[in-house]
């Protein structure tokens, strides 16, 4: 039987394998556009091989890249119902030492990205009343010093996400999800793959009791881009084991 496709950006490794991971059990072919060729090749043999995946090794920030990924996951089966734009990196400075050239690199696969991959996919998704997810992170909300670009990328994506959500509706709807602090290693490359070493401080500062998990995200992932979540768009849902919601003040 032929499966409609989804494409992930960065979906080689940590949450967008998850989500990679995910989708494939609710019966997507997943098409993941990732920068790590030795992780994407593994990835795709861990989700059960060509007939459940494939990748395609690029730069989520290069409009050639996410055009040409776009079109590989269109020709999929029925086509394109599913666009994820889940690449994230950080760059921790003080903002005067920062130069405009990391900052417009973080800028580019944190934002950009989103954006490119909206334009290439929004027709293919509307002919099939798909959904868009993008990945923001509660720094969208809050911060650590020395961590400017990577703030403003992620509330960039949460006003990307509501913006794109008017303009694509009905035909397509567009959330978003920022995940708090998401344990990834045991969902790395397998050279680079190890438990987390998570203290029990880290675990219970946490109101829900525990760091998360990529498949904390997987899971809220695949019902944002299931028909169940037909009357929601333009939503960010912060999943953060609750610590956006709790004050920190010294006593
Ligand atoms: N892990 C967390 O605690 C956390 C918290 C909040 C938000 N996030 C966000 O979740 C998303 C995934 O983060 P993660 O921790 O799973 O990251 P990760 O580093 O574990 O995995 C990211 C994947 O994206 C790929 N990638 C990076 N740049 C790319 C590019 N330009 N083009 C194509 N592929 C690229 C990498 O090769 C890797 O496979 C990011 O947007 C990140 O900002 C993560």
């Amino acid at each position: 039987m032929q499966s409609y496709s989804a494409l992930i950006t960065g979906g080689a490794q940590g949450i967008g394998k998850a989500i990679a991971k995910a989708l494939v059990d609710d019966g997507l072919h997943v098409v993941i556009l990732d920068s790590a060729a030795d992780a994407g090749d593994e990835t795709v043999e861990e989700l059960g091989g060509a007939a459940h995946a494939t990748f395609i090794e690029g730069d989520a920030a290069s409009e050639a890249d996410v055009q040409h990924a776009v079109a590989i996951a269109a020709e999929h089966g029925k086509g394109l119902r599913a666009a994820v734009g889940n690449t994230g990196i950080m760059i921790r400075k003080p903002v005067t030492e920062l130069t405009l050239e990391e900052w417009n690199r973080v800028l580019a696969v944190n934002l950009t990205a989103a954006f490119l991959l909206a334009r290439h996919a929004a027709p293919q998704l509307a002919k099939h009343a798909g959904a868009m997810l993008l990945i923001a992170s509660s720094r969208a909300l809050m911060s650590e010093a020395n961590t400017e670009s990577y703030s403003a990328s992620k509330g960039g994506i949460v006003a990307l996400t509501h913006s794109l959500a008017i303009s694509l509706g009905p035909s397509v709807r567009v959330n978003c999800i920022s995940p708090g602090w998401i344990a990834t290693d045991a969902w790395q490359f397998s050279a680079r793959r190890h438990a987390p070493k998570l203290s029990s401080e880290d675990h219970a500062q946490h109101p829900a009791g525990r760091v998360g998990t990529p498949p904390d995200i997987g899971t809220l992932a695949s019902f944002l881009l299931s028909d169940k979540a037909g009357f929601i768009t333009g939503a960010n849902y912060v999943v953060d084991g609750g610590m956006t919601r709790k004050m920190i003040y010294a006593e």
